[in-house]
Order: structure tokens, then sequence, then C-alpha cells
């Protein structure tokens, strides 16, 4: 038995599922997961001694790939000063500084410790801000664990919210309204019977939790014109987008401003950081300026804000999203002129759908359904044996980083097009 089989029995044992976040079992593809030691570069080494080049990086802040000196070296100053000091510093100020002077529609931000915790306070933002109760998502997107977004429509049907979790608060469930994504006349319809009790419509600009659903930009614009047209705050969930797509992230693709934006992942360079930010009127009302309440003991940890910022410094003149699109791009066209693996892709994100491409790109769940796709554990086990890692289900998105060469991404593409040779097109 390897390693990491034996320490996922006593893994088991003792919290639930062996892991400390669902998505880290590997439920989905079969088999006991890897026990991961560390990374470097584009590469990931388990417990038995197999190195991996990693397309998961730790699901995307590592941006950078793992062990990036400058992050590093500013998590270690950070350290040496002091790494938790519960009082106002300056480290976080030079964060929040850096962004916003960077990206418009971010006036103010707070930080957090997590993604949840950033879509569950910019929610209350925009209760706070509008009176309003109801909040508004779209069908396959997540926003983290807070309960009003575990839901989704199960039917395709606007209304017919299903929960996709135990325990909830039903009362807080009844508040959330459920929209299909890339269907404007569903849309229409959503807001016209429920907009205007609706605080918020909270959208992944870029949807990357149910695959990898690129969004029309008119789809988009639909949205933001009903928010404006309701009294609606939109919110950018740009948890995945942030400084990954861009570094304005997806508002900044599109051209959007939203009202208020949610960060996670890369501005924290890998470490426990999650933002909310957005409108001055709206901010504002956050304590102690106003009478939404939102706190944490451990909110702008210096040793993540450094280290955020010495990730976000080596994004801000944009030449690596040059270089990560080229990369995206090269991966892209090895599956040109195939028929059994469709490649959806934005920038340094991407996602293999076991299924023919004809019929063009998948935007929603209801497309997706349509065209159902070969299994994807044996080839995620292929992949593995192979030494390469992929998150391990076939509905998380693949993250490419500055480490990543080129030779690397082009074996991603052999390896992928060789476990699916047998596969019907
Ligand atoms: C778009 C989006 N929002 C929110 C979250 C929740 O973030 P966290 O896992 O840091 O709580 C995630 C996590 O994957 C996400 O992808």
């Amino acid at each position: 038995m390897s390693t990491s089989s034996d320490l996922f029995e006593r893994a088991k044992l003792v919290s639930p599922g062996g892991v400390h976040s669902p998505v880290r079992a590997f439920k989905g593809v079969g088999g006991p997961p890897r026990f991961m030691t560390g990374g470097q570069g584009a590469l990931i080494t388990d417990v038995d001694g197999h190195n991996y080049v990693d397309y998961c990086m730790a699901f995307g802040p590592l941006i950078l790939g793992h062990g990036n000196k400058l992050v590093r070296d500013a998590a270690v100053d950070a350290i040496g000063r002091g790494w938790s000091l519960g009082t106002a510093e300056p480290y976080s100020l030079e964060l929040a500084e850096y962004i916003t002077r960077r990206i418009p529609w971010v006036q103010s931000v707070r930080f957090v410790n997590s993604g949840t915790e950033a879509v569950m306070s910019a929610l209350r933002v925009a209760r706070g801000a509008t009176n309003r109760d109801k909040i508004l998502k779209f069908e396959g997107c997540y926003h983290g664990h807070t309960d009003s977004m575990l839901i989704k429509s199960g039917s395709g049907l606007a209304d017919a919210s299903q929960p996709d979790s135990a325990g909830l608060d039903h009362a807080t469930l009844s508040g959330t309204v459920v929209a299909p994504l890339d269907d404007e006349a569903a849309l229409e319809a959503v807001f016209e019977r429920h907009g205007q009790d609706l605080a918020a419509a909270i959208i992944e600009p870029v949807p990357a939790n149910y695959g990898l659903l690129p969004q029309r930009r008119q789809y988009l614009q639909r949205v933001a014109e009903l928010c404006k047209q309701h009294g609606t705050l939109l919110i950018f969930d740009e948890v995945i987008s942030g400084f990954r797509v861009g570094f304005q992230g997806a508002a900044g693709l599109y051209g959007f401003e939203p009202d208020l934006v949610t960060y996670g992942k890369v501005i924290g360079g890998g470490f426990p950081v999650g933002a909310y930010g957005g409108k001055r009127e709206y901010m504002e009302l956050v304590a102690p300026s106003g009478p939404v309440y939102q706190a944490g003991t451990l909110s702008a940890n210096p040793v993540a804000m450094c280290a955020g910022l010495a990730t976000l410094r080596q994004l801000s003149d944009g030449s690596l999203y040059t270089k990560l699109e080229a990369q995206g791009a090269r991966l892209e066209a090895a599956f040109a002129g195939q028929n059994r693996v469709l490649l959806q892709r934005i920038g340094s994100l991407f996602w293999f759908y076991l299924a023919s491409p004809a019929g063009g790109p998948l935007r929603s769940l209801k497309a997706m359904q349509a065209r159902p796709a070969a299994p994807f554990g044996p080839v995620f086990h292929t992949l593995l044996e192979g030494g390469i890692y992929l998150a391990p289900s076939a509905f998380e998105v693949g993250f490419l980083s500055a480490a990543h060469s080129s030779a690397q991404v082009d074996a991603l593409a052999a390896a992928m097009l060789a476990a699916t040779a047998e596969l019907p097109g």
C-alpha cells in the first residue's frame, strides 16, 4: 500500500472523509487522494516521492507557481516582524492602496479570510444598502458555503430552488432566487417577478465552478442593465477570476463596473485572504463607518497581506498575463481538429469536457446536460499515473501558472489526447 493510502485510512478516522475540504477528496474520480508534501514551481510532490505537474495549483491562488521567491521572502520577513497584531497596521493599507489605485470601481476594500466570508459580507452590504432581502444568483455559480448561496435551480426553472446541502437555514434560503446562465428571457422573467425585492444579483462573470462556462458579453450586459433598472446591486464574484484573467479581473476584461466585487485566491498569493470592495457609497456602510457589521480576529493578517502584495506586484504590469495567455492558446491549439475533447478556456483558466467540441462552446448547465460527457475518472487516473495532477473532479477547472513551461503544456495536451484516444467522437 502507498503511504498516501495509509495516511488516508488514518485521516478518515479523525476528519470527515479524511479531508478538510470536500474537493480535495477523490470522490469524483475514485481511490484515495494523494497526500502531498510540498510544491516547487509547476511541480507538486506526494508522500511517496512522486512528482506531478500541477494544474490544480491549490485551486487557483498560485498564479506564480509554488514557492515563488518574492512571495516567500515577503511572508518570511513578515513573520520575523510578528505574525498577528490585531491592531491597525501598514501592511493592509499598502495592499488596499495598491488595489484601489489600479481598479477604479474598487474605491474601498475590506480584507477578510476567505472567499466565503467576502461573499457573505458583500451580500450583507447589499441588503443594508437597499433595505431589501432577496438575492439573485445564477445556476452553477459557486459563491462559497454561506447558507444563502448553497442553492441552485434544480430543475432549470428559475424559481424551483433546491438546496445543495443539509443543515441550511430555510428562512435564509427562501431569500435566494436562481436564474440560469446564458438565457436572457429567463433572466428578464426573474427580474419581472422579483426585481423590486432584489438587494443584489451575484454572478461569477467567468463561471468556473461547474466546469468553465464563458458567458456572452451581451448576457452579462443584460444582467447589469436589469440590476440598474431595478435598483439591485451588481456583485461580481471574482474569487477565481480576480487578478487571474487580468489584473482587473473579469470586470476589466469585459468592461463592467460592478457595485461590489469579491476576491479571494490570487489576492493572498496562497495565504488565507478574501476581500470585498466596491463603490465608496456602499463600502462606507460597513462598520465602523456605517451600520453593516462585519469583523474578524485574523482579518488582514500581516503575513497574508505581505504575501498578497508581493503577488500582485508581479502581476500589475500585465506582462505575465500575456505570457499566460500564450500558454493557454498553446494548449488550446493542440486540441484543434479532434472530436472527443471540448476545451474551454479564458486566459490561464481551462476546462476539459470529454465530449465532442462540435456544437460550439457550453455556456450553461442546460447545454451541458444536453451533451453528456464520457466518464472523467479513468482519464484523470491515466494522467495521474503519467505525472500530471488535475483537480480530482470533472467539474473543476485547470489553472496554468507562470511556472509552467511550454514543454509541460505540450505534455498535458499530448497526455489528454492519448488518454481519450479511444473515446467515441
Ligand atoms: C467564485 C467563488 N466564490 C467564492 C468561493 C469561496 O472561496 P473560499 O473557498 O476561499 O471560501 C470560491 C471558492 O472556490 C469561488 O470559486
